[in-house]
């Protein structure tokens, strides 16, 4: 698929089909993530996956909603604030920027492939490290559900360009 239909097919799925996603294309996809840029380069993340029942199901105490258990896999998408880049004059951590890029690749190649995800960051952080007994360093960033869509792409509801991009409008910018 061209880049911008992958982009314009993206969409959240919140319901997946009883069959399972082939190792191979697993694979595909994580590596997506996985040459994602990051600051420095230094690749501060992790990627949890989780698709023997078992386990499957002890994630939906993390994010309990009726949806979400369709899902056959989910990756865990881990960002490791002992590897970070922290920029040097306000020591702001970008270890959350490098993970979400590198869930944004998964989310683009999951759908090339004709598979579907949704980001899921309202989650119950503390059973997340608990069950998946993170050190203190590590911490879950989104859980990624993924699997084949059973539903179809909503419309989508965006803001138009006008509203959210700035031409030449420096010192005024946001007071219109
Ligand atoms: C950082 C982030 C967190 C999100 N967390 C959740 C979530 O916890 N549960 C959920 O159902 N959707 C979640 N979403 C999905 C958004 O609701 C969705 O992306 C948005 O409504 C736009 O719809 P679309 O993805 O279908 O284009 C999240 C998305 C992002 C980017």
């Amino acid at each position: 698929m061209e880049l911008i239909d992958v982009i314009n097919k993206r969409y959240s799925v919140r319901s997946y089909k009883n069959i399972p996603v082939e190792e191979k294309i697993l694979f595909e996809i994580l590596d997506a993530g996985r040459l994602a840029p990051s600051a420095v380069n230094f690749q501060p993340w992790f990627f949890i996956v989780v698709k023997e029942k078992k386990q499957r199901e002890v994630m939906n105490n993390v994010y309990s909603r009726t949806w979400f258990k369709t899902a056959p896999v989910v990756i865990i998408i881990c960002a490791d604030h002992s590897m970070s880049w922290k920029r040097s004059n306000d020591k702001k951590d970008f270890a959350d920027v490098d993970a979400s890029i590198a869930i944004d690749h998964m989310t683009l190649r999951a759908t090339d492939l004709g598979l579907g995800t949704c980001w899921v960051c309202n989650f119950n952080a503390d059973e997340c490290c608990k069950v998946l007994e993170l050190p203190e360093q590590i911490e879950p960033i989104a859980l990624l559900p993924l699997g084949y869509p059973d539903d179809s792409q909503p419309v989508r509801k965006r803001k138009p360009l006008e509203e959210i991009v700035f031409l030449e409008k420096f010192g005024n910018t946001f007071s219109g």
